[in-house]
Order: structure tokens, then C-alpha cells, then sequence
């Protein structure tokens, strides 16, 4: 059955920013907002680039979010100014088509991506015009996912501005569909711990039918966000699409080794369904089938009978044209590993036996190598970063997000939490005057938030 998001009273939201928000609205637009709209980011305790392989992942929305004041009119215009000075106001036409320019990103192209799939989902033409101001406090670019926080709430926003509805498993489907736009080959989770959050529980989110399942996180430990301070825009690089690709190579060879045919199968999760074999199992093939040298673009055409051509247009996509080498080996062990250790952290929490945080804390660890070292995304101040935190005393630590850059999420006995967060302090940001000064919004401790939601005024 559908369950359209909860519409609630604006006392929910901290009202010292909603009504600067409000003020700054009325300042900008001359009238009241007509609705608010808000959308979480989101951490991910571990399942780290398996959501696009299909695979389950385990995030909490964090309480960090990005607010929306609207009002409809008629204009044919989407107005937009930001809270943050960095971010200038824009207005884009909504009576023709919305052009997203994938070579130059902005901050409001994220916007328009929500407003885009929305529209396209709906049918819509063209829309009428809406006036919006946009508060955020995700610390962009670190793996907190607030361009998807963005978009989602631009998917929100236009439902409600245009009295439509849907369920928050569509909400979240057809926002992860949105993200496309902007050229980045994401896999869903962002968009759908925003929808399907609720305060006080991590999900497990399952994909091919998305759904979400309550995980209750130890009570005698909490989790630590901390910001390594190196940006990372994944629209901006061709990093995480590179990794999208390997692993669509990877699942083909796979596919083909098995004598399955790999037109059909686009996902590691896939070759495992139509094997019906146990992740060990899939550990195993890979070893046996692929090799850890780079793959050159001759051997994968000749193993997988395509021309070079095919392999352009059907395997690559458009900013990964210039990749020649390309690590299946090492991308699909990361994969079928990282989907095993989200199982049993899942178990572990459910059993929640007396030693489930050392339990956790050591999967949360062999991600973190296994990012590191198989799937090659970490990068050296991370690495020093999470590093710096198990020796603070957290019991576990990794990179969260699609990493090159941004936060660490720890594992911290609450009985060290104090004494953890003095020594990541004293190790990692007050040594350097950069990240000394944005030490305060990157360091917290974080309980998983609440899903995205609409609030009308009281
Ligand atoms: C980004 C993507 C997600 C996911 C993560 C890595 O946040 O948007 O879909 O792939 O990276 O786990």
C-alpha cells in the first residue's frame, strides 16, 4: 500500500533556523512560504559501492539535512537562492525543457535533477514556477550525501508543489533514477535511507524490489562522523564511474565463465542469483575465473566476443571513455566480501550478543582494508584518519560514502566517547590550521534521524 510522507507540524524542525529560513524568504520573495520540505544525509555503517551491484547496504540518515521554503505560482520559472552566500540565486525556465550540463556542475543542478525526474515521472510537460530557498548543513562533498539530499528534496518539493503523491519507496526510486542526469552512475542508497529513514533505527536497504528493515543499533555505543577534509565531488571526477564499470566487466566475464549469458547481466548481485551460490562460493569463482592483473581493453573484448566499438557504447559510459586498464580481480572480491560483512553486521545487531561491538567494530575494520586495498578508494589522509580513531578508542572505523576524501564513521563505547573525541582532536585537526578551523562541523557524534518529510505551518 502507498504511504505518502508524513505531513507534520514545522516545532519538529528546529525552529531557530526554520524561521530564518522563513525570514530570508520573505525578504527574497515579498510572501510566506506556501510549504517546507526537508531531507536528511545519510551515513552508511558498512556496504560500501554494493548497492549498484545490487547488493544490501546498511545506512542511518544522519540528523544533518537540507530544508526547502516554497511557494507555487505561475511564472514558468524555477526561482532558487541559497541560505549560504557561496551559492548564488538562479532562475531557470520550468515551461521548456530543463537542461542539465554535465560538464560544468553547479550546486543547483542537483536541485534540477529532483525537479527533472519528478516531472518526467509524473508526465508532467511543464510546470507551473515555484519560488524556494534551500537551507542545508551537510558538509558537502564528504560522504554525507548532500547533493542526494538535495535532489530528494527537490523530488519532494515538486511532488507536493504540483498535489501529486507517492509512496516513499517510489519517492526514493524515482529520485536515485533523478541523480542520472548529472552523469554519475549511483546505485540507490543515498536516495532511499532519505525517504526511508526513521529516527532511532539504522535500515538494511535491499534493492530489486527496494525495501527497508529495521536494525537496532547497540545501546552501549555510538557513532562517531568524523570529516578527513579532503573534498571529494564524485560528479566532478571519473573515479566512482570507473568503479561502476569494473564491476558491470567483472559481472559479464563472471557470467561468461559460467556459460551464463552475459547480455542479460549487468550486476554482481545478478551472477550470484542465476548461480544461486552462497557469496563464499562467489569469492571462490572470482579467484578461480578472473586474474589480479589489470585487464587491457583487447583481452575483455576477445574473452567476451564484442568489438571495441560495443565495448565503447555498451560497457563504458561517457566519462570513463579513456580508462585502457581495468582491476576486475580485486573490484569483485571487494564486492561479494563487503555484501557478506552486511549480513552479519545485520546478524550481529540482531542477535546482539555481549560482544556484538567488538563484532562489529572488526567488520566495520575489514571494510575499511578492503576499500583501502581491493577497491582502491580511500586515500592517505582517510587512512591516517580512520586510523587515528581506533587508536582513540573506537572499536571500529572506515571510510563511509563513495570515499576519496570526506568522513570516517567510528564505532565508540559510549563510556569513551569523551576521551575519543579529545584525542581525534588533538591527532588529527589541531595540528593543522585548515582542519582546526572546520573541526566543529567535522567532528560529531551521530544517532540515526528521521526520513524526509513535507511540514506545513502551524
Ligand atoms: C555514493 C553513491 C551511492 C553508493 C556510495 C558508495 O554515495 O551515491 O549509491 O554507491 O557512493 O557506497
Amino acid at each position: 500500500m502507498a504511504t505518502n510522507p508524513p505531513k507534520l507540524k514545522v516545532s519538529v524542525i528546529d525552529d531557530e533556523r526554520l524561521q530564518n529560513l522563513k525570514k530570508t524568504f520573505e525578504r527574497e520573495y515579498g510572501g510566506s512560504p506556501l510549504f517546507y520540505a526537508f531531507a536528511p544525509g545519510r551515513v552508511n555503517l558498512i556496504g560500501e559501492h554494493i548497492d549498484y551491484c545490487g547488493f544490501s547496504v546498511l545506512p542511518m540518515a544522519i540528523e544533518q539535512n537540507i530544508i526547502a521554503a516554497v511557494s507555487v505560482n505561475n511564472s514558468g520559472t524555477i526561482q532558487l537562492a541559497n541560505i549560504n552566500p557561496l551559492y548564488n540565486n538562479i532562475a531557470v525556465s520550468c515551461s521548456e525543457e530543463i537542461v542539465i550540463d554535465r560538464a560544468n556542475p553547479k550546486w543547483y543542478y542537483y536541485f534540477l535533477c529532483g525537479v527533472k525526474g519528478t516531472q518526467e515521472k509524473f508526465g508532467m510537460t511543464n510546470l507551473p514556477g515555484m519560488a524556494c530557498v534551500i537551507d542545508g548543513n551537510i558538509p558537502p562533498n564528504s560522504g554525507l550525501s548532500s547533493s542526494s539530499a538535495l535532489v530528494c528534496c527537490a523530488g519532494l518539493v515538486t511532488t507536493e508543489a504540483n498535489q501529486k503523491s507517492l509512496s516513499k519507496v517510489a519517492l526514493a526510486e524515482t529520485c536515485a533514477q533523478c541523480e542520472r542526469y548529472i552523469g554519475t552512475e549511483g546505485g540507490g542508497m543515498d536516495q532511499s535511507i532519505s525517504f526511508l529513514a526513521e529516527k532511532g533505527t539504522a535500515k538494511l536497504i535491499e534493492f530489486d524490489p527496494l525495501r527497508a528493515t529495521d536494525v537496532h543499533l547497540p545501546a552501549s555505543a555510538v557513532f562517531v562522523i568524523s570529516n578527513c577534509c579532503v573534498e571529494m565531488n564524485k560528479a566532478a571526477t571519473s573515479h566512482f564511474n570507473i568503479r561502476v564499470v569494473e564491476c558491470r566487466i567483472a559481472t559479464k566475464m563472471l557470467a561468461q565463465a559460467k556459460g551464463l549469458n552475459p547480455n542479460r547481466l549487468l550486476k554482481l548481485a545478478q551472477v550470484q542469483t542465476e548461480m544461486d551460490a552462497s557469496l563464499e562460493e562467489m569469492l571462490a569463482l572470482v579467484d578461480e575465473v578472473l586474474h589480479p592483473e589489470p585487464y587491457s581493453r583487447e583481452e575483455i573484448c576477445k574473452v567476451l566476443g564484442v568489438t571495441f566499438q560495443q565495448f565503447s557504447t555498451e560497457l563504458l559510459s561517457a566519462n570513463t571513455q579513456h580508462v585502457t586498464h581495468f582491476k576486475l580481480h580485486q573490484r569483485a572480491k571487494h564486492v561479494y566480501g563487503e555484501a557478506a560483512r552486511v549480513l552479519r553486521f545485520k546478524n550481529v545487531c540482531d542477535g546482539a550478543p555481549t560482544e556484538s561491538i567488538q563484532l562489529l567494530g572488526d567488520l566495520m575494520n575489514q571494510s575499511h582494508a578492503s576499500c583501502r586495498d581491493l577497491y582502491e578508494c580511500s586515500c592517505p589522509e582517510l587512512d591516517q584518519l580512520v586510523d587515528i580513531c581506533l587508536k582513540s578508542g573506537a572499536a571500529g572505523s572506515r571510510l563511509t560514502g563513495a570515499g576519496w576524501g570526506g568522513c570516517a564513521v567510528s564505532m565508540v563505547p559510549i563510556d569513551k566517547v569523551q576521551s575519543f573525541l579529545q584525542a581525534v582532536r588533538e591527532a588529527y585537526y589541531l595540528p593543522d590550521p585548515r582542519r582546526a578551523a572546520m573541526e566543529k562541523e567535522s567532528l560529531f557524534v551521530s544517532k540515526p534521524g528521521g526520513g524526509a518529510a513535507i511540514y506545513l505551518e502551524k
